[in-house]
């Protein structure tokens, strides 16, 4: 579903974020370092939603991504059910959303863990997209993780689609999916949090099979 709130987290109920200097003592603290992607069309807000996650910030100013930017966040992560702490330090790889750098794009995916594709509410093919962005990366990756991200929640008034649609595009990628805006912030931590504790779960699941 389309997340407005944090309703739709309950898949990680034994999964929380913690403020990095968290008193409470954990039995473990681990860190893992993954590299994730930001896909979507031009223009979706891609760049505006790493600026928001990762400097707090927003800028009402477009000025197009060419190739790709790198930008790191670290997380505080804590299983509850074992105390377990986790540091996951993101490496986020902006991508630019233009067509005509198609070709290379398959080099700036490699390694990637897991990817949030986005959509900009009020624009339909912005949806479509979506697919084809998450298949492009598989090809590359493999099954990853995707949360598609249905930004610009504060024009919804203007959204050229239902959350059901989006529902039913993120459903065929496997992907959790949140209604966001990188200019109100709403949703924005949820979603790469989100994201950021699927990675940690499944690593812990590969480690486990060993
Ligand atoms: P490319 O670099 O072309 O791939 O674009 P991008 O997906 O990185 O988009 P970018 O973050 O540069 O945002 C494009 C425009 O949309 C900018 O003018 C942003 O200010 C605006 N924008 C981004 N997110 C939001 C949002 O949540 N709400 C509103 N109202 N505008 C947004």
């Amino acid at each position: 579903m389309v997340n407005d709130d944090d309703s739709g987290l309950d898949e990680f109920a034994d999964w929380f974020l913690t403020e990095e200097e968290a008193a409470a003592p954990a039995s473990q603290q681990l860190t893992v370092m993954k590299k994730i992607c930001m896909l979507g069309d031009p223009a979706v807000g891609k760049t505006s939603l790493v600026g928001r996650f990762v400097f707090s910030m927003f800028d009402d100013k477009y000025i197009e991504t060419i190739g790709a930017k790198v930008t790191k966040r670290t997380m505080a992560i804590e299983r509850k059910s074992t105390r377990q702490r986790f540091r996951l330090k993101l490496m986020i790889w902006d991508i630019a959303g233009q067509k005509t750098l198609d070709f290379i794009k398959p080099t700036y995916y490699r390694d990637a863990e897991g990817a949030l594709v986005i959509a900009d509410c009020t624009r339909r093919e912005t949806l479509d997209n979506v697919l084809r962005w998450g298949q492009s990366i598989r090809e590359v990756c493999g099954p990853i993780p995707i949360v598609v991200l249905v930004n610009k929640s504060d024009l919804r008034e203007h959204a050229q689609f239902t959350t059901e649609d989006a529902v039913e595009i993120a459903g065929r990628l496997d992907a959790t999916s949140f209604m966001t805006s990188a200019k109100s912030g709403e949703n924005v931590e949820n979603a790469f949090s989100s994201l950021g504790r699927r990675l940690i779960r499944d690593t812990l699941k590969r480690d486990e099979a060993k």
